[in-house]
């Protein structure tokens, strides 16, 4: 590559875990990170370890398991968050150190209670504290889309000049126009005197939708990071997604003076993967990676592509790698066809009983459905495995019976902590009949918020894979299950939110505490 490097930081681990809802365990989050190291991201941001103990555990268990990108752990300009960052990243191959402190004067003075002063002396001590770890540092001026610029100028020159390698300017809340923040980059660059000792990365909020189109001003205007999620995902509206900036800067290399070696190729796989761990679904006309991204519905459109496919389409589908649906095994497929295809679709088995159970999986399904599709393979490891330590219930049986005239009515069998227990319920529908006979047995006491159901192939025979997002004392958390029979696949995925809602333990936000 004879252009300049564009790195790609992906924080769907960190920021995009941060929508309500998205929260994931360590194994989802092992998955996903090496989803994202084989798409060649070049650094992960992998959590936030002072938050609990399971995201420690998380951004540690990823720092030892990847190789080729950087880990990055976020810590907030607290000498204690950044220890344990620290701990968290030992193990990586490449780690690097985020922190981060407010500096709008409406974050100073209401979150923080502190004056410009105390912030650049604990922003300069944070970077102290961590270069004990690493040498790769990043800052963020948090809010820096609504801070002073003088004020950044003074506290960016003076973290920089204590070692901190990159500086990240995050538009916490997506007020920024693009021309304005191209603008502030371009500035920054200018007057900070030791402005070529770091590298200026970009860190945009989707709140007026503007996430990708200010990170792309941004890169015009000299950043060299960009931080992004797989399909947006991230606070409130979201952060720049990934797959936009990526393709934006390919497809338009006239304009940019930056190219990314990020394999584009992945692009499918991780939003799939993403979208499957989270329940978070693509609306179907997201670029790139919603369902209809290469569709061509008007028959002039379709006319012209079978023409020439340049008329209507910018980028080609298989270069982000969508696939059409490709009948891939079968009933008779082997322990062998069903491993080494597997392979192919970057997943891995942890051991040869992992490898075992997912195989018997698969033989379910495949007794239940004629054409195995790369989408079913996806979606079976989808759900934990059952030895996991995350299944405290499990689904033994259920039997509903729904007729016209009468009421639903669903029993279901499940073990919890290991002992067999059974209950019946009547619903206003099979769904709901089928949630109340395992409320009755778990008693959780737990709200759904939203219940929705998508089929994973094409055809009556797909899988249905359901999503459910349930809401237990403020604690939000999202479950999946994906079956021939969605009312099965209901169930599961309550069982797995249920499950979630047993394993959680408090966390502490990032943007909430003060130094
Ligand atoms: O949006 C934000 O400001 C952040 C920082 C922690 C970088 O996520
Ligand atoms: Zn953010």
């Amino acid at each position: 590559m004879n252009k300049e490097k564009l790195i790609i930081f992906d924080t769907t681990l960190r920021d995009g875990e941060q929508s309500p809802g998205a929260s994931m365990t360590k194994d989802e989050k092992i998955r996903i990170a090496k989803a994202l190291e084989i798409m060649k991201v070049d650094i992960i941001e992998a959590g936030f370890p002072i938050a609990s103990n399971g995201d420690f555990e998380s951004v540690r268990a990823i720092s030892g398991i990847i190789k080729d990108s950087t880990v990055c752990a976020l810590a907030r300009a607290k000498e204690i968050d950044i220890m344990r960052a620290g701990d968290a990243i030992k193990p990586a191959n490449s780690g690097r150190i985020h922190t981060f402190l407010a500096t709008s004067s409406i974050h100073m003075q209401h979150k923080l209670r502190m004056t410009p002063d105390q912030v650049v002396e604990a922003a300069v001590n944070a970077i102290k504290v961590a270069r004990r770890y690493t040498n790769n540092i990043e800052f963020s001026p948090e809010d820096a889309g609504r801070s002073d610029p003088d004020f950044l100028c003074r506290i960016i020159e003076a973290v920089i000049a204590e070692g901190a390698t990159t500086i990240n300017i995050p538009d916490t809340v997506g007020y920024n126009m693009p021309h304005q923040f191209g603008a502030l980059i371009k500035d920054l660059i200018e007057r900070i005197p030791n402005s070529d000792k770091a590298i200026f990365s970009v860190h945009c909020h989707n709140d007026l939708g503007l996430a990708v189109s200010n990170s792309l001003q941004a890169v015009l205007n000299g950043a060299r990071q960009v931080e992004c999620t797989i399909n947006g995902l991230g606070e409130r509206a979201g952060n720049a997604s990934l797959e936009e900036i990526v393709m934006a800067i390919r497809t338009r290399q006239d304009v940019f003076p930056c190219d990314t070696t990020l394999d584009a190729t992945q692009i499918m796989t991780c939003s799939k993967l993403v979208s499957g761990i989270t329940g978070f679904n693509v609306q179907p006309n997201k670029a790139i990676v919603g369902a209809n991204a290469f569709a061509h519905e008007s028959g002039i459109h379709q006319d012209g592509i079978l023409k020439a496919r340049e008329t209507y389409e910018i980028m080609r589908a298989q270069d982000v790698g969508w696939t059409t649906n490709k009948l891939v095994l079968g009933k008779h497929s082997g322990r062998n066809a069903f491993k080494s295809r597997m392979t192919e679709l970057n997943i891995e088995f942890g051991s040869d009983d992992d490898l075992n159970e997912m195989f018997v999986r698969f033989k379910t399904l495949a007794d239940k459905k004629h054409d195995i599709f790369d989408e079913d393979l996806q979606s079976l490891v989808s759900e934990p495995l059952l030895d996991s330590e995350t299944e405290t219930i499990k689904l033994i049986s259920l039997h509903v019976c729904s007729e016209t005239n009468s009421s639903p009515n669903a029993s279901i069998t499940l073990t919890i902590n290991g002992e067999e227990q059974t209950s019946e319920a009547i619903g206003d529908g099979p769904v709901d009949a089928c949630f109340k006979a395992i409320e009755k047995l778990t008693k959780t006491g737990i709200a759904l918020q939203l219940y929705s159901v998508n089929a994973i192939t094409t055809g009556t025979d797909s899988q249905g894979e359901v999503t459910v997002r349930v809401e237990k004392d403020g604690q939000i958390v999202n479950g999946q299950g994906a079956d021939t029979d969605i009312i099965i696949a209901s169930a599961k995925s309550y069982i797995n939110a249920l499950n979630k809602v047993i394993n959680r333990t408090g966390k502490t936000h990032p943007q909430l505490g003060t130094v």
